[in-house]
């Protein structure tokens, strides 16, 4: 097919707009790469063996399950070994199939799908930067800035004392309290830069923050005041006709 130059030219520009568009870094964990390469801290002889007391969770966790049904309980299984483990080597996969009765494989599905499930380590604290649409008309931008430049990484990095590790994500639902993050299994929310500042200064001397909304907010009610349920309810009697 030919193509003239101008038409060349608008083709390039719109292939250099679609790389800006998809220039995410790759994930430190779940969906940076899809496929397994054995690595000296991740391969099949990588030890892993779960502890006597997640053997007793995994009882309890299958016996929700009818039998011949034990694949269902993949997702909370992995789970378990990853906050055993911190994060997924295959190892742990194969381990957790072997629990179940199922091929690797049936495991491996899961755990390349779902983003929660850490094939990579990463560090003690997990930020997930959600930098979506509704987060980033609300200045998402400047929380990631204020967490590169507080802990020196970029995104998809590990500081070099295995403290944090950076990621951005989509959308983690909680859009109405934006911008926020993630952090392991907290969500920050409400977030001006400094108050990412601080939660990481709290972070590294040891103390979890409180979660949630850092404006004020309880939860997500509307930022502005309410503006209905002002006053107090008028009883069920209000507006039925007398005469009826
Ligand atoms: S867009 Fe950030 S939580 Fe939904």
């Amino acid at each position: 097919m030919f193509l003239s130059a101008a038409a060349r030219s608008v083709l390039s520009q719109a292939a250099r707009q679609v790389r800006r568009l998809h220039r995410s870094a790759a994930r430190a964990g779940a969906g940076g790469i899809f496929v397994h390469r054995d690595t000296p801290e991740n391969n099949p002889d990588t030890p892993f063996e779960f502890t006597e007391q997640n053997k007793k969770r995994i009882e309890a966790i299958l016996s929700m399950y009818p039998e011949g049904h034990k694949q269902a309980a993949t997702i909370p299984v992995l789970d378990l070994a990853q906050r055993q483990h911190g994060w997924l080597p295959i190892s742990a996969m194969n381990k957790v199939a072997e629990v179940l009765g199922v091929a690797p494989m049936r495991v491996y599905e899961v755990a390349t799908f779902y983003t929660m499930f850490l094939r990579q380590p990463v560090g003690k604290y997990f930020i997930q930067i959600c930098t979506t649409t509704p987060c980033m008309l609300c200045n998402s931008d400047s929380i990631l800035e204020a967490i590169q430049n507080k802990l020196g990484i970029k995104v998809g990095e590990t500081t070099p004392d295995k403290m944090f590790t950076l990621i951005e994500v989509e959308c983690l639902g909680a859009c109405v309290n934006a911008p926020m993050v993630q952090i392991n299994d907290n969500y920050y929310e409400d977030l001006a830069p400094k108050d990412i500042e601080n939660i990481i200064d709290e972070l590294k001397a040891g103390r979890i923050p409180p979660p949630g909304p850092r404006s004020g907010r309880f939860s997500c009610e509307p930022a502005g005041g309410l503006t209905s349920l002002t006053g107090p309810p008028t009883g069920p009697g209000f507006g039925v006709r007398s005469d009826l």
